[in-house]
């Protein structure tokens, strides 16, 4: 008999299945965008501006997809992305996670908020990243690179789009917020969705994992939980604090949240070796960039001197394709996995990997083209109805891309 799971044949039917499983406002902040989602969509659209030029007549039998990502072999260019409090989605949350990614020995980056700790997450093999903010406590920062120094966490991740919150209105609508402030609405179309309920209430309270007791004075609520990360972070940070943050961790250090390319100049300087090209995945600032349309110029302009992994937006085989073609090490993916883990627990994270590599695989073998090293802007033109990204006027005429 065939799983719910094994009949989701794209990302997208795993977000279907995950709407019908989860609560609306959980489904609401996973799928959410900041005001009018038009960063959102752009991320989207973004991929739709160029098209394959296939080669023919190749053998494709023994493609290669697999990679390295600041030294780190992984089997496909598809890496997890961080995410707070997994658990909200499905009780076994980042364990799930991590359980998949070590199966498809790929790269998980846990978040600070995660809602399994730092420890527990390396029960499984495989390289981990963690993602930090500066937060203005800084002996709690200095704890969390501490720990997972010892834990055997390979990068730091340091998230700089979250200054302040973005301004998700649907979150707010559901009140999803922090402290939560649930409707009556809310707490009925919670009612109507018995499985997740009952695993809710009898699976540990969800709580920010990795902030130690002792810093919640005796306090074991969520909300005490997430008021007190909240309280920590502030929008006085500035390259001085990445300069610090440098200081306290040897290994590699990636940026996760830089969009202009004077910013990721400023990231090498700082002895940074990789950035993140994210908007957050159209959740912070609305009418951001779409991530894929800065990325020629930033492989172009900084390609040499640190990794570029992008994110926002990445849902098929072919977008990662497209990002690697233009110049991207690797692609970051938050949503397609945490559709995944709502919909069935580690087995749907496992389904959502599955098909980013399965996709990948076959795009190489119907582009001719025999791994991920040989694959670049030869394979692509910019469609014919695509968007000249130095005027943003509309392309008529296909053009050839002088991309390395
Ligand atoms: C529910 C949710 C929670 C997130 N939490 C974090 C986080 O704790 N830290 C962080 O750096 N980014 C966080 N992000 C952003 C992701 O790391 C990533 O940039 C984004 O999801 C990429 O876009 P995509 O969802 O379209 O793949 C979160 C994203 C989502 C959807």
């Amino acid at each position: 008999m065939t799983s719910k799971l094994d009949q989701c044949y794209n990302i997208d039917d795993l977000r279907l299945l995950a709407k019908k499983r989860l609560p609306r406002a959980m489904y609401d902040y996973i799928a959410g965008f900041a005001e009018d989602g038009v960063c959102g969509e752009r991320n989207r659209s973004a991929f739709y501006h160029y098209e394959f030029v296939p080669r023919m007549l190749r053998d494709v039998s023994d493609v290669d997809t697999s990679t390295t990502v600041l030294g780190e072999s992984i089997d496909f260019p598809v890496i997890l992305a961080p995410t707070a409090l997994s658990r909200l989605f499905h009780h076994q949350g980042e364990w799930a996670v991590a359980a998949a990614a070590s199966k498809m020995n790929t790269i998980y980056s846990l978040s600070t908020l995660s809602s399994v700790s730092i420890e527990k997450v390396t029960e499984f093999e495989g390289p981990k990243w963690f993602q930090i903010y500066v937060y203005k406590d800084r002996s709690l920062v200095k704890e969390f690179i501490d720990r997972a120094r010892t834990a055997g966490y390979r990068a730091l991740c340091l998230t700089v789009d979250a200054a302040v919150s973005g301004n998700r209105e649907q979150d707010l609508r559901n009140g999803f917020t922090v402290p939560p402030q649930p409707s009556f609405k809310t707490v009925v179309e919670t009612l109507t969705h018995p499985q997740w309920l009952w695993h809710h209430f009898t699976s540990p309270t969800v709580t920010t994992a990795n902030v130690s007791g002792e810093r919640m004075a005796g306090k074991n609520d969520t909300n005490s939980f997430l008021s007190y990360v909240n309280q920590q972070l502030t929008p006085t940070v500035t390259w001085s604090d990445v300069e610090w943050m440098r200081s306290q961790w040897d290994g590699p250090l990636v940026i996760k949240g830089l969009m202009s390319v004077e910013d990721a100049r400023m990231a090498a300087r700082m002895g940074a070796d990789g950035i993140v090209l994210s908007n957050h995945g159209g959740r912070q600032l609305d009418h951001a960039a779409a991530t894929l349309d800065l990325l020629p110029q930033m492989v172009d302009q900084v390609g040499a001197q640190l990794e570029i992994i992008i994110d926002s937006g990445i849902r098929r085989g072919t977008d990662v394709a497209k990002a690697l073609a233009l110049g991207a090490k690797a692609c970051m993916v938050g949503r397609p996995y945490l559709y995944g883990l709502s919909a069935g627990g580690e087995a749907g994270v496992l389904r959502a990997l599955q098909l980013f590599q399965q996709e990948f695989h076959r795009t190489l073998q119907l582009l001719g083209c025999p791994s991920v090293a040989e694959l670049d802007s030869s394979y692509l033109r910019m469609a014919k109805q695509g968007v000249d990204f130095e005027t943003g006027s509309a392309v008529q005429q296909p053009t050839s891309l002088q991309v390395v």
